[in-house]
């Protein structure tokens, strides 16, 4: 399924943007391949109920949150320069998020969204990175903010659970 979505996001790189310049498509091809091998759509695509990738729905956020105990449950948002995504994102405050996991109000986002380890990104791959990000259509899908631990949940979550003994 991913191997599909880059193949689509590829194909309508190809065809669609006309005032792309090369170097920028280089810059977003080079991007598509980052985005692909750091899984970002396993955590930010939506899934149908049997759990398939949405393809045509693009990073536009993640249908199952995260619940970590003691600090609450995350929901993996919209990545795509909607509105209700990153369109009101300048693209240096999304290099900070992924890279310090640092937004743009202050807060820190939850260690499962891999930043810690997206800090190792070079300065070339992460403006890659962005520009990708910048290149997708925009797709409005509001996603829950999260909620504190403990509080009840307004869509569906991965929770860890110990077997009995
Ligand atoms: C393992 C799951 C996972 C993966 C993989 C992942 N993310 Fe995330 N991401 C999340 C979650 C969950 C949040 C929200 C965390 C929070 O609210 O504290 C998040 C938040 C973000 C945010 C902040 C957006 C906002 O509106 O607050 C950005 C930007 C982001 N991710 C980009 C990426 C990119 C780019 C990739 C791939 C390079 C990626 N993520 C891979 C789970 C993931």
């Amino acid at each position: 399924m991913t191997l599909r979505f880059l193949v689509v996001a590829t194909l309508s790189l190809a065809t669609a943007p006309a005032a792309l310049h090369a170097d920028d498509t280089d810059l977003v091809a080079r991007g598509a391949y980052l985005a692909r091998i750091m899984d970002c759509a396993g955590c930010h695509m939506p899934r149908a109920p049997d759990g398939m990738p949405l393809v045509e729905k693009g990073l536009a956020g993640g249908t199952v949150g995260f619940e970590l105990p003691g600090l609450g449950t995350f929901w993996p948002p919209n990545l795509t320069p909607d509105k209700t995504g990153l369109g009101d994102w300048s693209e240096a405050e999304i290099a900070t998020a992924i890279t310090t996991g640092v937004l743009p109000d202050g807060r820190v986002l939850a260690p499962v969204m891999p930043w810690a380890s997206y800090a190792a990104l070079n300065a070339d791959d992460l403006a890659a990175l962005v520009a990708w990000l910048r290149a997708q259509p925009p797709v409005a899908n509001p996603v829950p903010e999260p909620v504190a631990a403990g509080a009840p949940a307004p869509a569906p979550f991965y929770r860890v659970t110990m077997p009995a003994p």
